[in-house]
This record gives structure tokens, sequence and C-alpha cells, in this order.
């Protein structure tokens, strides 16, 4: 079966591109002595996580217990969860998991660090435990470094727990600010007498100037092992690196500038960032997806020169290829065009 009789919509997943991405930047951390630890949020397959630890990888990182739990099943022994726990349901989740695994988890606040120390209070080992910082993005994490050396001293302070070392998740264009804050955080803590065990940075947007941030000795990249159109546009990938594609149908031509595929939201989805349009069309470049709703794709042909006709097939690259993956049950694996396999996306829709 070649990748134009599947079924549409559908996801492809390019493997040979899946293995340069893969090798490419497990040779770049291996150059520049930094531990790889991919996020697999990306593409929630097993398969792939296992492919990534053979070639390298100290471990994963899971954002959800749910991906955790189905990684641990499936045999992956090192996960860090870079995500606070907080609730019963959850820290008797993550006491099991600990069992099973070498767990890290992360905390950026005492309330978090405190359910943690008490969930492990009768364990035999102590849980590792990373202080998020925040060092830009503006999301989770403690804002300064003074308060990321106080929450290390109070998790370095609690018995069940093993402080770990301290973690962010950086803005784009982010490195500088990531040297300075984490530098930071890690002097004053040796002021107070504690040794930082690691510094865990991450994303693809910077993946190649992590060099430039040396304070890090370990990097979470997630959208590396695909790439997609806010990865192009960051810079960080070319089209030609785009492993996840969706193939779709041209269902309808309603006018000489128009098109409709048969992939909406539920297949494209709506992640937009400040990107124009809805995915990358690469059979013609010039066509602009301008508007979804749940099944169709609106398509602008105006700006190209060849139109594709009704019942056509083309290619999208998705603006977001994280959140693609979480809509289907299944990738299709294809080789020079070939299908070779499918991957069911065994942790998709885990959000707990
Ligand atoms: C905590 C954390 N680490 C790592 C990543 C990986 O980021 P990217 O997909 O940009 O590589 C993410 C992405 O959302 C994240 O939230």
């Amino acid at each position: 079966m070649r990748v134009e009789d599947l079924d549409t919509p559908t996801v492809v997943v390019d493997i040979a591109r899946v293995e340069r991405n893969l090798k490419r930047w497990q040779d770049y951390c291996d150059r520049h002595g930094i531990r790889n630890r991919p996020h697999i949020k990306t593409h929630k397959v097993p398969e792939l996580a296992h492919r990534q630890v053979a070639l390298g990888a100290v471990g994963i990182a899971c954002q959800k217990l749910g991906e955790a739990e189905v990684m641990a099943d499936a045999g992956i022994e090192d996960i860090l969860i870079p995500y606070n726990l907080l609730g019963h349901a959850k820290l008797d989740r993550a006491r099991a998991l600990a069992r099973r695994v070498k767990l890290t988890v992360a905390c950026d606040s005492t309330v978090v660090a405190d359910g943690l120390a008490e969930a492990f209070a009768a364990e035999g080992e102590r849980l590792a435990v990373m202080v998020e910082v925040d060092s830009g993005m503006r999301r989770c994490g403690v804002g300064t470094a003074e308060e990321a050396a106080e929450l290390a001293v109070h998790v370095a302070a609690k018995k069940s727990l093993r402080f770990a070392g301290f973690l962010t998740y950086p803005a784009p264009r982010g490195t500088a600010q990531v040297q300075e804050v984490m530098s930071a955080a890690k002097e004053l803590l040796a002021g107070r007498g504690i040794e930082t065990p690691a510094v865990s940075g991450g994303g693809t947007p910077d993946m190649w100037r992590a060099h430039e941030a040396p304070v890090v000795t370990e990097y979470r990249v997630g959208t590396y092992i695909y790439y997609d159109r806010m990865q192009v546009a960051a810079g960080a990938a070319s089209y030609e690196d785009c492993a996840l594609t969706i193939r779709t149908t041209v269902v309808s031509r309603p006018g000489s500038d128009r098109a409709v595929l048969d992939a909406g939201s539920k297949t494209l989805t709506s992640d937009i960032g400040s990107l124009d349009g809805h995915g990358y069309i690469v059979e013609y470049p010039e066509a602009r997806i301008t508007k979804l709703s749940e099944e169709h794709a609106q398509v602008d042909l105006s700006a190209c020169a060849a139109k594709p006709a009704v019942g056509e097939q083309v290619t999208v690259i998705p603006n977001h290829c994280c959140v693609v993956s979480n809509l289907f049950d299944s990738v299709a694996v294809a080789r020079d065009g070939r299908i070779v396999g499918r991957f069911p996306i065994a942790a998709r829709g885990l959000v707990r």
C-alpha cells in the first residue's frame, strides 16, 4: 500500500525523517555534553519513546501521569513529570509509579512540595523533586532565583524528598534568560550549602542554541521528533524535516479560487499561534487554509498557478503536531511513500 491509497483524513509519519530528526539532535547533545530527555507529549507512542532511549536519551519526560503510566507499562524506566501534582488521586498514582520506575517530579510551591512529602512519607525511597523556575514563559515556576533557592531548601529539608535540581520551560528566544536565572538560583543555593544535581531546560524552538546556556545539564525536547509549521516559523527546522503530515482529500471546489478539504479542527486542531492560516499544503505552497470548521478546511487558492481538482489528495503540515497526535488512535508509518506499519498512539487523550 502507498500513502495515496490511504483513506482520508489520516495522519502519516515519515519514519526516515523521524530517524534523521532523532539522530541529528542526539548527536548535537552528545557533542555538547547535554543529557537528552525527550518529551513524549508530541508522539505519545511507546515504540518511539524506546527509539529515543535506544539512541541515547537518558529517559523521557511526560506532561501527565496518565502518559507516564502508559510509558512505564511499555518498559520505559526513567521518567520526569515536569508538572505540579496535587490531590490524593494523583499523589496515590505517583507513589505507585515511583515503585515501578525512576520517577522525578516538579514543584513550584510549598503546597505542592508538602503534598508530595506527605504522600511519600512512608515510602522506602525519597522522591526526586525538581524546583520549577519561570525563566520568562509566564506559565508555572517561581518567579525569581531567590524564591527558587528558598523552595529548594524547603524540598531538601523534607525527609521523604530529594532535591533533584532546577527545571524551566523557557519562552521562545529565552536562552540567555535561562542561563541567567538558573545560574543565579544555583549560586544562591550553593551559598546555603546545597549542591544542584541537575538543571533541566527545554523547548524545540531554541534547541540548536542549547549550548549557549551551559548551566543546563539536561534538555527536554518534544516537537523535534516530527517538527511542524510553528517550528519551521521558529527556525528550528525546514519543511523537509517535517515528519508528521495529514493526508486529506479535496471534497469541493465551490469557486475558481476556493477548495474545501475533508480535514477540519477535529483533524488539524485550531492551534494557530502567531501563524497565518491553519497549515501548509505541500503540493500547493501558495494556498492558504483560511478557516476551519469541525470537518472542513476552507482553502484560498487565489495565489496558486495550478489548482487541485475535486477528489485530489493533498498533504498538510499542521501548525502544531503535538495536538494532532492527541486526536488520533494511530498513525500510519511510511517509508519512501510506502506504508510499512501503524503505531497506536497509546497515550492519546490521557490528560490526567
Ligand atoms: C515542561 C515542558 N518541557 C518540554 C516541552 C517540550 O517542548 P517542545 O515541544 O517545544 O520541544 C514542553 C512542551 O510543551 C513542556 O511543557
